[in-house]
């Protein structure tokens, strides 16, 4: 089996994540912030480490602003309604993940906010121009993925950033793709709110993720409930990052994520990095000269780790099946959860079949997918 479909949740993790997450099962893995004996305590110390690792990793001065979710639609649902009062203007972008879209419609839709959207140029790149044009003051907040899930397109967070600051416009980045192979500097990037996944690129396992909110943001929680702090008030407690964080933590996957972190600053971002751009160039470069197909992924010095591609008219669906049941390859077709990414693109008819390499696939893998595609786009599969 070849494992393509890494922006959707990386695989395999490394051998340092399972570790961690079976060490901390078998020793003993209590509720941490809730009792004071010695195995909450050890479950608290796993949590704050991970904490700690992934506040160096975004350059996040206060670990405690992090608060631990259980995935990326968690914590930008938590941001955008936390943030968002009555009458608030809000920015975005056409290639954001719905679970941005949908919030941000579902509060329009009632009349609560007014929404604005900037559109994409060709493969879904966002320019800095249009981006100025539409942060004016007097929005409260702007939404921006990191890179586009559908075509790879990184987006300009930091000239972005720049002007959120200058307009006293909330930033929040979804760094759903993007983060463990796109250095990410909360402070150099002024961004106010960090929706990040842990199991995507930072190689922790499914049901973790995180919010960071930068000091001096206002915010409510999505959900209140046991915190282990201030047990004896009714309210939620304010302080960080329990006024975010109510029900027991995913320890064993926490344990895991901090491992996932570890391991990429072990190995260097920019060695993921290159290994993901090699692999990207070697799919342009068998694939794009194919008459049959059409190519949506900019080149690797632009992109986070995505090669998007439809072949004639074919259904995006049907390809990732035949990919699937006669080469044993995981892609991914269809519309991933960006309906006006795909408006934008032309492809709402077809889908895309994107693929995505990650850290741990190689040349072969990557040779043998050329040769699939290249095989079904001429009809001798
Ligand atoms: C850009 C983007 N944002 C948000 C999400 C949602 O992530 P999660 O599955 O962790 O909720 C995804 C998932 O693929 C994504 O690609």
């Amino acid at each position: 089996m070849i494992y393509l479909d890494n922006a959707a949740t990386s695989w395999p993790k490394p051998p340092q994540v399972i570790q961690a997450m079976l060490d901390i099962l078998k020793r003993g893995c209590a509720n941490p912030g809730r009792s004071a004996h010695a195995m909450a305590r050890q479950a608290e110390d796993v949590v704050l480490n991970t904490r700690e690792t992934i506040a160096r990793f975004f350059n996040i001065s206060d670990p405690m602003r992090i608060a631990f979710m259980p995935n990326t639609t968690y914590a930008l649902n938590t941001a955008i309604y936390g943030v968002l009062s009555e009458g608030s203007v809000v920015v975005a972008t056409a290639m954001e993940h719905n679970s941005v879209l949908r919030p941000l419609k579902t509060l329009e839709s009632k009349g609560y906010i007014s929404v604005e959207i900037i559109k994409p140029e060709k493969l879904g790149r966002i320019t800095i121009q249009s981006i100025k044009k539409a942060l004016r003051p007097g929005v409260k907040l702007f939404c921006m993925t990191l890179s586009s899930n559908v075509t790879g397109a990184i987006m300009p967070v930091e000239e972005a950033g720049k002007i959120c600051r200058a307009n006293g416009i909330l930033f929040l980045v979804d760094a759903a793709q993007g983060a463990g192979s796109i250095p990410v500097d909360v402070e150099k990037m002024n961004i106010d709110l960090l929706a990040f996944p842990g199991h995507k690129g930072l190689m922790g396992p499914q049901g973790t993720a995180g919010l960071y909110v930068r000091d001096g943001v206002d915010i409510r929680p999505l959900v209140q409930g046991g915190t282990g702090s201030f047990s004896d008030s009714l309210l939620q407690p304010g302080v960080f990052p329990d006024i975010l964080e109510s029900g027991t933590l995913n320890v064993p996957g926490i344990a895991g994520l901090g491992k996932g972190v570890s391991y990429i600053n072990d190995t260097g971002i920019e060695i993921i990095q290159q290994k993901k751009k090699n692999m990207l160039k070697m799919l342009f470069d068998g694939l794009g000269k194919e008459s049959n197909i059409t190519l949506y992924s900019p080149p690797p010095e632009q992109n986070s780790g995505i090669f998007a591609l439809s072949v004639n008219q074919m259904d995006s669906s049907e390809i990732c099946y035949l990919l699937d049941r006669k080469f044993g390859i995981c892609t991914r077709g269809g519309f991933h959860c960006a309906p006006l990414a795909h408006l934008s693109l032309g492809t709402a008819e077809t889908g895309l079949v994107r693929i995505s390499p990650g850290y741990f696939n190689n040349e072969t893998e990557t040779e043998l997918t050329i040769k699939a595609i290249l095989s079904i786009a001429r009809g001798i599969h």
